[in-house]
């Protein structure tokens, strides 16, 4: 973030919460107390950038679309939905997969999933 950020008010779940501008999604998510998993983000790791277990839907025109919420920015009238089935379902595919490919590794980080 930069001194031209601001405030701006984006809604999660259909509650509103404020955000600065242009701040990743995950960390506003995060400051709020709304869970959302994650794993490659703030981590150097093996599946960095990568692990896809951040998805999120965001809405827009009243469609949604999954994006990950580690690269989402923060914009004014951002709408995301965190728990929609369809995308708990993805991200509890992704976590299975990530687990099968390194089992070592989620061995020292079982906390949150
Ligand atoms: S936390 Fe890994 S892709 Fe978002």
């Amino acid at each position: 973030m930069n001194d031209h950020n601001r405030w701006v008010t984006i809604t999660i779940n259909k509650n509103q919460y404020q955000a600065m501008e242009g701040e990743i999604f995950l960390s506003a998510a995060m400051r709020e107390g709304i869970e959302i998993p994650h794993l490659c983000f703030e981590e150097e790791s093996w599946l960095h950038g990568d692990c896809r277990l951040c998805m999120v839907d965001v809405v827009t025109c009243g469609k949604t679309e999954m994006t990950t919420a580690c690269t989402l920015r923060v914009y004014n009238g951002l709408e995301v939905l965190t728990d929609m089935p369809e995308t708990i379902r993805y991200r509890n595919s992704r976590l299975e997969l990530c687990r099968a490919e390194s089992p070592e590794f989620f061995q020292r980080r079982t906390s949150g999933f």
